[in-house]
């Protein structure tokens, strides 16, 4: 993957000087990047798990954006993925992966016991960041906490 000089999204969105220089046109352009990236690594049959906007990064004139940190992707390929006692294929992790005010209701709530994950849980981080691109907060919690951490 190419180098991006423009660097994560988070610093973008949380600096308003260069933030303002995104219009809504390049930004719509850089959230259907981010939505194709997502449908891309989810039909190879990977879930990201760690979708943020850290996790997101744009060259210096925010025309491009990328998804990286795979670092906790996991496979649904059969052949690869995690099998439970029965041999059926797991889609049911038992770990405490990705920053928690990012995570799906679904596995902060069974964190400790046995927190689930599929695809469609990709899918509430993306609606995060997107919400969070629209509005510049999320509905539950300070974006100062996060800023700072
Ligand atoms: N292709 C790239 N171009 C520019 N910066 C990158 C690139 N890939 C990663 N980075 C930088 O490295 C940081 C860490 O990368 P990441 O894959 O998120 O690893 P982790 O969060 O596990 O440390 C990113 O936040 C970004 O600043
Ligand atoms: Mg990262």
């Amino acid at each position: 993957m190419e180098y991006m000089d423009g660097g994560t999204f988070k610093d973008l969105i949380l600096n308003p000087a260069k933030f303002a220089k995104l219009d809504d046109s390049k930004c719509f352009d850089l959230m259907d990047q981010f939505t194709a990236g997502l449908a891309a690594i989810h039909e190879v049959g990977v879930i990201h798990r760690d979708l943020k906007p850290e996790n997101m990064i744009v060259d210096f004139d925010f025309s491009k954006l990328k998804l990286i940190d795979v670092g906790i992707a996991v496979d649904l390929d059969p052949r690869y993925a995690r099998k439970d006692e029965r041999g059926e294929v797991k889609r049911v992790f038992t770990t405490n992966a990705g920053t928690q005010m990012w995570q799906p209701p679904e596995l902060r709530e069974l964190k400790s016991k046995h927190g689930g994950y599929s695809i469609t849980s990709d899918i509430y981080g993306c609606g995060l960041v997107i919400q969070f691109v629209v509005r510049r907060k999320l509905p539950y919690t300070r974006v100062a906490d996060w800023a700072n951490n």
